[in-house]
């Protein structure tokens, strides 16, 4: 696609409309805050080509399953997060002519996300028929101060004609999701209120019953004159309007602001709904268009002081790395933990705005690194409270004990509906095993264990137990399983997998230990309440020493599974380019055959268990992998980013990171116009804190081993690290780490130990 996006270091700009990247911008410019958030749909009418979307945290359909033939185990549907009531909508209707950007004559068009502030504006000057010319200028946000509450500001100006306008503004919450499996509506009435300026539509899913009151206030100013003329109501099933009508004198502006608020059963009693939603309403009329955006703007400040990287000397760069901060920032804030991070979130329906592996792989990163404690370990706590469901999931699937999480979930249930991924891809149990030692690992949060991780920790340790079985020739084993490596199924012995299983074992036993020595009452009451016997942990214990790994002597290098040395191997570098990408142009046949990697499979397990291995270790199977991976899942680059860093593979690191960077931006994928990549952004997030500045944490230490790639003039990122918030400035020459907290904090840089006091800083030379 050709860059059409302007290059600036603190917005996402587009200078002229373009029909065909419409549900592109869509994506790319939405907006979130955590609680809601919306594609960046035109608040007037717009009838081309454009996916309404909206959609209310934490709120889902459960779409029956759909696939050709059935089988045992299957779950019964497809969560999805819920296409919800359009509350942006306004028309204007001018001498009876509907002002539609797709019938209009465009004659200029900007459109900004200002990720600093946090609010997207559009400003254009359209033509209608008999030349009438309108200049709009429209902003709007959803509150991360008031999460329920969005705004509008809407000024038109006639620019060479006097009319008269209808301005209608309205709630629709007859929405329908574009992804629904049998093409049905999810949502009923419930009830519909218009009575002047304030209308609302409440309605609630078919099943689960979700509630959501979305209700509005709409004001009209001529000058500073508030218009409280001609108002008419209109309401049906679900929907709810309020029409004025006014006179606009040429060159004269008129101005709509309209606030809306949106509750949800999920935080609010049903019977309380409306009520709640009026007094959210209320608050948000009461301060004003001016103070809500001042107010989102401090907000924002806040959150760029802990989050932000700084890129000096690369404008697209600094772009694409704020995007992705920015864009993280919308989706999870952390203060729910019912809520998690879907792979699209709020910027599109792809991938049923569902929980992933990825948030405990990819994600978790950048909330320990970038928030406060109870941020990721609300991310932590939302697995332990599925925990149960887990175990259901694994009794479901024949096995006799332990849990199994979901790879894809909304409430706990598995919900999705590939076979080889529902029942195979296992080894989403081990990141999430992997994220409780992560969190410790930064936070040295060990109470954590004693809370929660144990139990957690045991019951995945136990569904390892029951996975693996013991053959005499080989060891333990794992047969039947796909790695991250989607591009192959039902393989054996997929190296990460069993890995990554030994390894759960091995971290339960050393938290069960821990746990013994610092606490023996609370490990106790552990023991007892898990009923956990010393045949058990010697069971473990034995997996641990006697798990195979498959494992090719001559190259030195982990094999992804059994039969992998039986490809015909190939680098993708002698494919033709008319092949690629794989997935859309061969049959999945063709690629379950091949040697071709989707993404980090090995790789994956070099870099979660990193410390383990040694470089040499490291590099001959980066050099093996790397070549014959596709990184067809934008989840791919960062991690082969990383240990390219590690390895001083500069190029291949910096080549690694500009796949990710701007990939929905871009559009490199051809795929934005779906939502945006957002679990991919936190990937991209880790290739320049974990890849680029070598951050890591060992023995409670943290670890930097910076460097900076050609092109950039410097670059600086921010950290918090046990309540200590640094900030790591990179340029060609030197490196400081700034303390700007009153924490004191010891760091390794370059493999040189400092003591980084409070408010001072380190500098040494690369
Ligand atoms: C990847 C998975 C990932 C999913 C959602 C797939 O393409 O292969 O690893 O969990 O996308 O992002």
């Amino acid at each position: 696609m050709k860059p059409y996006l302007k290059e600036h270091p603190w917005s996402i700009i587009e200078d002229s409309f373009d029909k065909n990247y419409h549900q592109i911008s869509e994506s790319i410019f939405s907006i979130g805050n955590g609680h809601m958030g919306q594609r960046a749909n035109f608040e007037e009418t717009y009838s081309g080509e454009s996916l309404q979307g909206s959609y209310m945290a934490g709120v889902y359909y459960p779409d029956k399953t759909r696939v050709g033939w059935w089988k045992n185990g299957y779950p019964e549907y497809f969560a999805k997060v819920l296409n919800a009531t359009n509350w942006i909508g306004l028309s204007f209707k001018i001498d009876g002519e509907e002002l539609d950007l797709n019938k209009a004559d465009v004659k200029s068009f900007y459109r900004e996300l200002n990720m600093k502030e946090g609010y997207l504006t559009r400003k254009f000057t359209a033509e209608l028929s008999a030349g009438k010319v309108v200049e709009v200028e429209a902003t709007r946000f959803v509150s991360i101060v008031n999460k329920e509450i969005g705004a509008i500001e809407y000024k038109l100006t006639p620019v060479n004609f006097s009319a008269t306008v209808q301005v209608c503004s309205y709630l629709d919450g007859d929405i329908k999701n574009e992804d629904a499996n049998y093409d049905e509506k999810f949502w009923d009435p419930v009830h519909v209120s218009a009575e002047d300026e304030r209308t609302s539509v409440t309605v609630k899913t078919k099943k689960l019953d979700f509630y959501y009151c979305a209700m509005q206030e709409t004001h009209i100013y001529q000058g500073d004159e508030r218009q409280t003329g001609s108002v008419l109501n209109n309401e049906t099933e679900k929907y709810s309007d309020v029409t004025f009508e006014l006179e606009l004198n040429e060159n004269t502006p008129m101005t709509v602001y309209k606030y809306a608020a949106n509750v949800t059963n999920r935080d609010h009693d049903i019977s309380e709904l409306e009520k709640a939603a009026a007094l959210s309403l209320d608050q948000a009329v009461q301060k004003g268009f001016t103070q809500l955006k001042t107010e989102q703007s401090q907000q924002w400040e806040k959150k760029w002081l802990d989050s932000d990287i700084v890129i000096e000397g690369d404008v697209s760069a600094q772009q694409g790395i704020r995007f992705n901060i920015f864009q993280l920032n919308q989706t999870y804030t952390g203060e729910d933990e019912r809520l998690n991070i879907g792979p699209k979130g709020f910027t599109g329906e792809k991938y049923g705005g569902s929980t992933y592996w990825d948030t405990e792989a990819y994600c978790l990163p950048f909330y320990l690194a970038t928030s406060e404690q109870r941020i990721p370990r609300n991310l932590l706590i939302y697995r332990y409270n599925h925990l149960e469901k887990a175990k259901e999931n694994a009794a479901k699937l024949g096995f006799s004990k332990g849990a199994l999480y979901p790879m894809v979930t909304m409430n706990g249930e598995e919900s999705h509906n590939e076979w080889e991924i529902t029942f195979e891809e296992i080894h989403r149990n081990g990141a999430i095993a992997y994220a409780i030692y992560n969190y410790v690992n930064y936070t040295g949060d060990k109470s954590y264990l004693g809370e929660y991780g144990i139990e957690v920790l045991t019951e995945i340790s136990r569904f390892w137990e029951d996975r693996v079985h013991y053959v005499e020739h080989k060891g333990y084993v794992m047969i039947g399983v796909t790695g991250p490596n989607e591009y192959e199924n039902n393989v054996h012995n997929n190296w990460y997998t069993n890995r990554i299983a030994a390894w759960t074992l091995e971290y339960t036993l050393n938290v069960l230990d821990y746990l013994k020595d610092s606490d023996p009452d609370l490990y106790k009451k552990w023991v007892a309440k898990l009923a956990i016997k010393e045949e058990e942990t010697s069971k473990w214990a034995d997996i641990i020493h006697r798990m195979y790994y498959p494992y090719d002597e001559q190259r030195g290098v982990f094999l992804q599974q059994d039969l992998f040395l039986d490809k015909e191997l190939m680098p993708v570098a002698e494919l033709d380019d008319r092949h690629l990408p794989i997935n859309q142009n061969w049959s999945w046949d063709r690629i379950l055959r091949s040697c071709f990697i989707k993404q980090a499979d090995v790789l994956q397990g070099l870099y979660f268990l990193n410390n383990e291995f040694d470089m040499d270790t490291k590099k001959r199977n980066f050099d093996f992998y790397e070549p014959m991976t596709v990184h067809e899942s934008s989840l791919s680059p960062c991690v082969h980013a990383i240990l390219a860093c590690e390895l001083g593979y500069k190029e291949k690191a910096y080549e690694m990171y500009l796949r990710t960077a701007r990939l929905d931006l871009d559009n490199y994928n051809n795929d934005t116009e779906d939502g945006c990549h957002i679990t991919s952004m936190a990937g991209t997030w880790m290739s320049v804190v974990e890849g680029f500045g070598g951050m890591k944490i060992k023995n409670d230490q943290l670890i930097l081993n910076p460097f900076i790639p050609g092109n950039w003039t410097s670059y600086s990122f921010k950290i918090v690290f046990r309540h200590a918030r640094l900030r790591v400035q990179i340029d060609q020459k030197h490196i400081d780490v700034t303390n700007e907290s009153d924490v004191a904090v010891d760091a390794v840089i370059h493999g040189e130990q400092f003591r980084i006091e409070g408010k001072s800083s380190v500098s040494l030379d690369h």
